[in-house]
């Protein structure tokens, strides 16, 4: 009798308006930081600056707050506290990234600073001894400034630059970590970063900067991929993905118009990096549109450079599972065509029109309102174009200001990891982890410290920075630890 209970218990967690299915024993929970945003000790130990330092420091009017990461969350000299959190919520996983800055200060053919080596040994350690597995993001957007000097993601030697740092991180860390991102959404950085120009390195080229960014992403982390494949797999027997965010993009009616439309957004956002990696070349869509648009504008060439025969085959299948990072999701339309513009705009290129009902709940993020059914499609879309390859989503979160509403927090989580199992059971989509972003409150690139995502409060008012968890922490270590969605 006691065993028929406690079999019960382990299948069925008893939820009410949720999915009440508990998560198989190796679905993994974590949660997600960049070095960036939480590492502060910005000089420290032979670190050099990134692309994101120098810009700060040199206008501190592109951040909401004017506030700099210099210190951010101190987690360089504060890690030990940091893991004691992740093992208060029963974590399996903890996603972080390495600041290239701290491992190759010179960004390509220096040194390798011992120093930078060590900090990321001793996290390593920490973690293996609280039996969280690391989960290393190789690059979250803080570019070495002498490499950001050259160009840096316009430049085609960014290429070679990323396979030898990529290669001194497989050599170092390798027998440690299993599982590695080559890159954090390549979308914000190409599309922020060498589009908008509205993030470092604030170059403005919308639809062409954009689009030699993407294209030497794509073949940097192939090579990566090939790099680990061809030297370190055998011995290390890692895995290896990509970081791809987008949002769900549902048709705003059931038109056939209006279904085209949702799918080209959803191929131009996430097929333009994801098909390259999964199937081989981008999508025909985002290839003939362009094309077609850069003739208009009276160009001999493409906007979007070609990938050659070879390239194709080579970045083709540099995958072991997919890497999602979603947040919230869009409705989309379809438009006339737009004029022909200069200088272009990649939403021209794309010809849709995305919107958010007014009636979706709002957070303190332009971007992000609470839709977490909207992951079911999104899901299922990833598992039918890129043949179920098994998906880690590695970042989603709730925003707010000044840390309010964690009550939104903990529905927010609990309703996607409920869809999440919905769309494992009903679908057969396979989905294999989980991460929140983000561990503690930190430092949110070009908002500062305004928008808090924490499971955990820092006072960023004293240089203790003292950590607080929230109850939505709570709530996930027990998650976690019962692998149901109880409270
Ligand atoms: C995207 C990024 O990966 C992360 O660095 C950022 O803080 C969160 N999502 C929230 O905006």
């Amino acid at each position: 009798m006691q065993f028929i209970v406690i079999a019960l218990i382990l299948q069925v967690c008893l939820g009410q308006d949720i999915n009440d299915n508990s998560f198989p024993d190796d679905f993994m929970f974590g949660t997600a930081t960049a070095a960036f945003q939480i590492e502060g000790a910005w000089n420290e130990d032979g670190k050099s600056p990134s692309n994101w330092d120098v810009d700060i420091h040199n206008n501190n009017s592109i951040v909401a707050d004017g506030n700099n990461a210099d210190i951010a969350c101190d987690s360089y000299h504060k890690y030990k506290e940091d893991v004691a959190m992740m093992k208060a919520m029963n974590m399996n996983h903890y996603r972080f990234s390495i600041a290239w800055t701290r491992i190759l200060p010179n960004g390509y053919g220096g040194e390798v600073n011992q120093k930078g080596i060590n900090y990321y040994k001793n996290l390593i350690k920490e973690l293996q001894l609280n039996d969280i597995q690391p989960f290393v993001t190789i690059f979250h957007w803080d570019l070495p400034q002498t490499l950001q000097d050259y160009g840096g993601l316009l430049n085609d030697s960014f290429v070679d630059w990323f396979s030898e740092y990529s290669t001194v991180l497989f050599r170092h860390f390798g027998d440690d970590v299993k599982w590695w991102i080559t890159f954090n959404e390549p979308q914000s950085v190409c599309s922020g970063g060498y589009g908008a120009g509205i993030v470092p390195p604030l170059i403005k080229s919308p639809a062409i900067g954009e689009y030699q960014c993407v294209h030497n992403l794509i073949k940097a982390h192939a090579k990566a991929w090939r790099i680990y494949d061809q030297q370190f797999r055998k011995t290390q027997k890692g895995k290896v993905s990509i970081s791809l965010n987008t949002h769900s993009h549902l048709p705003a009616t059931d038109s056939k118009e209006n279904r085209t439309a949702a799918e080209t957004q959803q191929l131009f956002q996430l097929g333009i990096y994801a098909n390259p990696i999964y199937l081989g070349d981008y999508p025909e869509i985002v290839k003939t549109r362009i094309a077609a648009r850069s003739k208009a504008e009276g160009r001999s060439q493409s906007r979007l450079p070609a990938f050659t025969r070879d390239e194709i085959d080579f970045i083709r299948g540099t995958y072991d599972f997919f890497a999602l990072n979603v947040y919230s999701a869009y409705l989309v339309n379809s438009i006339a065509e737009p004029p022909v513009t200069d200088p272009p705009s990649n939403w021209a290129d794309i010809g849709v029109n995305t919107y958010q009902p007014d009636d979706w709940e709002k957070t303190s993020a332009e971007h992000i309102k609470v839709v977490p059914w909207t992951i079911r499609p999104l899901l299922n879309w990833i598992a039918s174009h890129y043949n179920n390859p098994g998906i880690v989503i590695t970042e989603n979160g709730y925003p707010s200001w000044n840390g309010d509403k964690d009550d939104r927090r903990l529905y927010y989580i609990k309703n996607y990891l409920s869809y999440i199992r919905t769309t494992m059971e009903e679908d057969g989509v396979k989905v294999l982890g989980y991460t929140v972003w983000t561990l503690l409150d930190n430092f949110e690139w070009t908002s500062g410290f305004t928008q808090k995502f924490g499971l955990y409060e820092v006072d960023f008012k004293t240089l203790k920075r003292t950590r607080t968890p929230r109850p939505s922490s709570i709530f996930y270590g027990k998650v976690s630890k019962t692998r149901c969605l109880v409270e």
